[in-house]
């Protein structure tokens, strides 16, 4: 086994909620913008990608050092031990990216650290011909900021929000990752009831869903590292079971997801069916006007229309005051609303208990949090 330094990326604003899940995995972490850093062995890697639930992806960093010239950046990219890694046959496509920085041409410092890898891995394989590049993938990345370079090599693939249940989506669905930390960012508990109210394609319930039952995100999907020979299959394999193993599919859930538009239900209810979770979230057309609720103590997660469509706006701002006045009647019930309208609260008709600023995408928006009352402590 060998240590990588290991760097999981989060979207702007996430990167406590990222930080959080490497160290639940029992890892230290370190924090730099939409960057979580860490330190592990094959067996993190493995785990990372199957576990992480809101990171992006997962990068192993080759190297990192100050850089000015061209010559400079073929020298010290081709001293790395890129040979430890890829294997004689690696096809390694190169991405790159320059921020404030005297080495500007990204294309230029692709084709250099392209050339200076093939350099190493010749000379250590060997070879004076071309390399084939016919084996396993290895997305290498070169990014500079402030003249410092960092090259990175991805070890996900397709980005970690792509869980492989999506079969459907609506016009403004979240992001996996992004719902999932919706999720991790309120009080609800498995026992507890939970409702989407503005479910579209369904994520945040089934990410609920994935959660109640402590499902690893990745189960369903494959990862571009798992063809490296560096990575044991039976690793892999081993990781794998452990997560069946730890999943508690025994866990009784109460999952709503509802949406004005029956169309939206439908592909919610395929979205749950695809990743195993039908009969665990009840699905129901219905308008947020008419929330009800036979049970407390529940938490309401909703990612509304945010009334930024022009001709969108009036009848956005009505439906967000209906909302209000139909969550007032549960006060012991936690709403949690995603959007960038800058006057939900006022329309909301309440001041938000906290409110976190988040990116959905690109879009600034804020996280407004209305904590319900607490239940009584039980006498002992
Ligand atoms: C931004 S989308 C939600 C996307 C969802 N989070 C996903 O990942 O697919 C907003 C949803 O709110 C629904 N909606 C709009 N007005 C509504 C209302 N008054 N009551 C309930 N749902 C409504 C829309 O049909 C749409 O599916």
């Amino acid at each position: 086994m060998t240590t990588y330094k290991l760097i999981a990326t989060a979207a702007m604003g996430l990167e406590a909620v990222v930080a959080k899940e490497v160290q639940n995995l029992g890892y230290k972490t370190t924090v730099e913008n939409g960057k979580i850093m860490y330190e592990g062995d094959e067996e993190a890697i493995v785990r990372s990608n199957l576990w992480l639930r809101t990171a992006d992806r997962v990068k192993i960093v080759m190297g990192e050092f100050k850089v000015y010239s061209f010559d400079q950046l073929f020298e010290q990219t081709k001293a790395l031990p890129w040979d430890q890694l890829l294997p004689v046959d690696a096809a390694f496509p190169v991405s790159g990216k320059s921020i404030k920085s005297q080495l500007y041409s990204v294309p230029d410092c692709q084709a250099i650290v392209k050339k200076a890898i093939v350099e190493k891995l010749k000379s250590s394989y060997k070879r004076m011909s071309f390399l084939d590049e016919s084996g396993p993938s290895y997305k290498i990345e070169i990014a500079i900021r402030n003249d410092v370079a960092t090259l990175t090599i991805d070890t996900s693939g397709a980005g970690l929000h792509k869980r492989g249940y999506r079969v459907g989506q609506g016009e403004a669905p979240l992001k996996e990752t992004m719902a999932a930390a919706l999720v991790q960012l309120t009080n609800w508990r498995p026992d507890r009831p939970f409702h989407d109210p503005f479910c579209g394609s369904g994520t945040i319930a089934i990410e609920a869903a994935l959660i109640g039952q402590n499902i690893a995100p990745g189960f369903n999907r494959d990862f571009i590292s798992e063809e490296w020979p560096i990575i044991p299959k039976d690793l892999w394999d081993k990781v794998r079971l452990e997560a069946e193993s730890q999943a508690n599919y025994d866990q009784p859930l109460e999952i709503y997801a509802t949406d004005i538009d029956h169309s939206m239900v439908e592909i919610a209810k395929e979205n749950a069916i695809e990743a195993g979770l039908g009969d665990l979230i009840q699905f129901k057309q219905m308008q947020v006007k008419d929330f009800t609720a036979s049970r407390d103590y529940g938490v309401i997660v909703g990612n509304p229309p945010y009334g930024e469509r022009i001709g969108e706006e009036e009848a956005v701002e009505t439906m967000y005051r209906e909302m209000g006045e139909a969550f007032e009647k549960y006060p012991t019930w936690s709403k949690y609303i995603i959007t960038s309208h800058p006057s939900f609260e006022n329309l909301y008709g309440k001041p938000a208990t906290k409110k976190r600023k988040l990116f959905n995408g690109f879009i600034r928006t804020d996280y407004y949090q209305y904590w319900g009352t607490r239940p009584p402590r039980k006498e002992s």
